[in-house]
């Protein structure tokens, strides 16, 4: 599942044709031009759509990946994370059970990008220590409603 705003566009679309040319599934919930769009409508998208379990994880991209990470996070089950390098990608993953990888397409170059997303995918969750952790994380969204 991959999302982005205009400012992500770009990098959106090569992860998400990498993605594919590692036989992933991928879904392209827009946007689809370099039109200006507002990214919490992408970064929202792409939250519900792995909150609903139609993927296991997110990719979403925009300027500087904050504000769809942002978006993301708004979605109860959500543990969205931005993400500048391969090890933070993996511990996010690891401690975190991150579900959600955003990117800034202005911040970080494709290869990094691509490397993250990989280290994204492949890294299980720890699980143990971590565990009550992340259920507490999903708490806080409860707690509100
Ligand atoms: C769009 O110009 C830009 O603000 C957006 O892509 C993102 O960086 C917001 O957090």
């Amino acid at each position: 599942m991959v999302g982005s705003d205009h400012g992500g566009l770009s990098l959106k679309n090569e992860l998400a044709e990498y993605l594919s040319s590692q036989q992933v599934v991928v879904t392209d919930l827009g946007t689809h031009s370099a039109d200006s769009v507002d990214y919490p409508e992408f970064g929202a998208a792409v939250g519900r759509a792995v909150a609903a379990g139609e993927a296991d994880f997110g990719v979403a991209v925009c300027g500087s990946g904050l504000g769809i990470c942002i978006a993301a996070n708004k979605i109860a089950g959500i543990r969205a994370v931005t993400i500048h390098d391969v090890t933070s990608a993996r511990l996010s993953r690891a401690h975190n059970d991150a579900n959600v990888i955003c990117l800034g397409e202005r911040l970080i170059g494709a290869q990094v990008a691509k490397d993250a997303v990989d280290a994204f995918f492949a890294t299980e969750f720890e699980g143990g220590r971590h565990a009550h952790r992340v259920h507490s994380l999903d708490a806080l969204i409860a707690q509100q409603t």
